[in-house]
């Protein structure tokens, strides 16, 4: 591991209570008046476009259009349909409102409006710095993948079978604004999971061979604010206090694992959806525990610095330092059957309804997935099945 690093957040947070209030002040300082409005019809149908229409009414910002159908795993299909509704609609800006979903499509929807020669699902293109952006404002609706702070977008071609994750220092958005009355009408299975997948960030931020005494900061900051919230949240979804936890810890979280990456747990999630179409959460939540625990040897100690952040400072100084990665394991394990008796988050992967005959499958691009690149012990496509076959 080396001990230089880079450590980079180009994102405006504005967050709190009524954030929404700014959102039409945020645009004009970024020069946009007239916004084309990403989102999808989840979000359109829980009414939050409604608190998007109210917050904007008495100023001077302008919907020139609004896009309300963009598919789950945001397709370079949509990202082109909204790049030419932006341009009948003579919009100059543009709003994401939604999970990863709706934020991606609307990051590639940026990248295309500055450079219309580059194909998306070309990735080195993409790598590039693109001419300069339009505005991009996002709101999450979900407190999960962190993409209103990373500079990725995970972008599909369901035609041919292909999902991208596109990195550019031209994709985070200008702004976050995040909103906790933006996420109080997500289900409590689509809590349950996206919450697991905000901690599994912060988790292995803390792990990789890029982890830094920044990112890790962030990552334990953000998950204090899972432990104390998610299964409130869960429960309780009106509870506004605990829903701006969970913005604020998926937020963080994003950060830190934006700087530092993510590993093995990433790794095998990535090829369970890939092979399985599971969805991301769901084997965030499944893959976490068991794959930390395959890594305990390499990882315990960092691990183990991890249980003061999950528990009181007294289980911490009370926990042998040998034993706390473990603990740490062991934490992850009830806070996830906790939230499997509150919403149905599947916790093994005959619940998620992954049949065995795929695992072979998985396992072997599984170490081949660029998030294995970052963990620290090796592993190879055996390791990964064994583990596998352990969820
Ligand atoms: N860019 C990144 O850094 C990054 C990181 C991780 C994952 N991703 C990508 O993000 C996508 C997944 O995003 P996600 O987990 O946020 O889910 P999502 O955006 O796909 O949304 C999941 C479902 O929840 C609904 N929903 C969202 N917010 C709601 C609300 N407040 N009330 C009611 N319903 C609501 C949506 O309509 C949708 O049906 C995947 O494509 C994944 O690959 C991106
Ligand atoms: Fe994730």
């Amino acid at each position: 591991m080396s001990n230089s690093y880079r450590f980079h957040c180009p994102v405006k947070i504005v967050s709190g209570e009524n954030a929404l209030d700014k959102l039409a002040g945020e645009f004009k300082q970024l020069g946009g008046k007239r916004i084309v409005i990403v989102t999808d019809q989840g979000v359109a149908k829980a009414g939050l476009l409604d608190l998007i229409q109210d917050a904007v009414a008495e100023s001077d910002l302008a919907i020139g259009a609004v896009y309300d159908r963009v598919p789950p795993d945001s397709p370079v299909s949509a990202v082109l349909e909204i790049v030419e509704l932006y341009k009948q609609h003579d919009c100059d800006a543009i709003l994401a409102v939604g999970g990863g979903s709706a934020i991606d499509t609307a990051k590639g929807v940026k990248i295309k409006l500055a450079d219309d020669d580059i194909d998306l699902m070309n990735f080195k293109a993409v790598l590039r710095m693109v001419k300069p952006t339009r505005p991009l404002v996002v709101i999450p609706t979900t407190a999960g993948t962190g993409s209103e702070v990373t500079s990725a977008a995970v972008i599909s071609d369901p035609g041919k079978g292909i999902k991208l994750s596109l990195i550019s220092p031209s994709m985070p958005p200008n702004t976050a604004v995040i909103d906790p009355r933006m996420t109080a009408t997500l289900p409590p299975r689509l809590t349950a999971s996206t919450g697991m997948d905000a901690l599994t960030h912060a988790v292995e931020a803390c792990l990789g061979i890029q982890k830094n005494p920044i990112s890790d900061a962030v990552a334990a900051a953000a998950i204090r604010l899972i432990f104390n919230n998610l299964v409130e949240a869960v429960r309780n979804g009106k509870n506004l206090q605990a829903r701006l936890g969970m913005a604020n810890a998926a937020t963080l979280a994003g950060i830190a694992f934006s700087n530092s990456m993510v590993t093995m747990v990433h790794a095998i999630g990535h090829s369970l959806g890939a092979v399985c179409h599971l969805p991301h959460g769901d084997a965030m939540a499944i893959c976490l525990p068991d794959v930390l625990e395959f890594n305990l040897d390499a990882i315990g100690q960092e691990l183990g610095e991890l249980l003061l952040p999950m528990a009181d400072a007294t289980e911490y100084v009370q926990t042998p330092e040998s034993q706390r990665g473990m603990r740490v394991v062991e934490k992850i394990r009830e806070l996830r059957k906790t939230l499997h008796d509150l919403s149905g988050l599947p916790i093994t992967l005959k619940e998620a309804g992954v049949s065995e005959d795929k695992m072979s499958a998985v396992a072997e691009i599984s170490p081949k997935d660029g998030a294995a690149f970052y963990n620290r012990k090796k592993f190879t496509a055996v390791d990964a099945l064994a583990v596998l076959k352990k969820m």
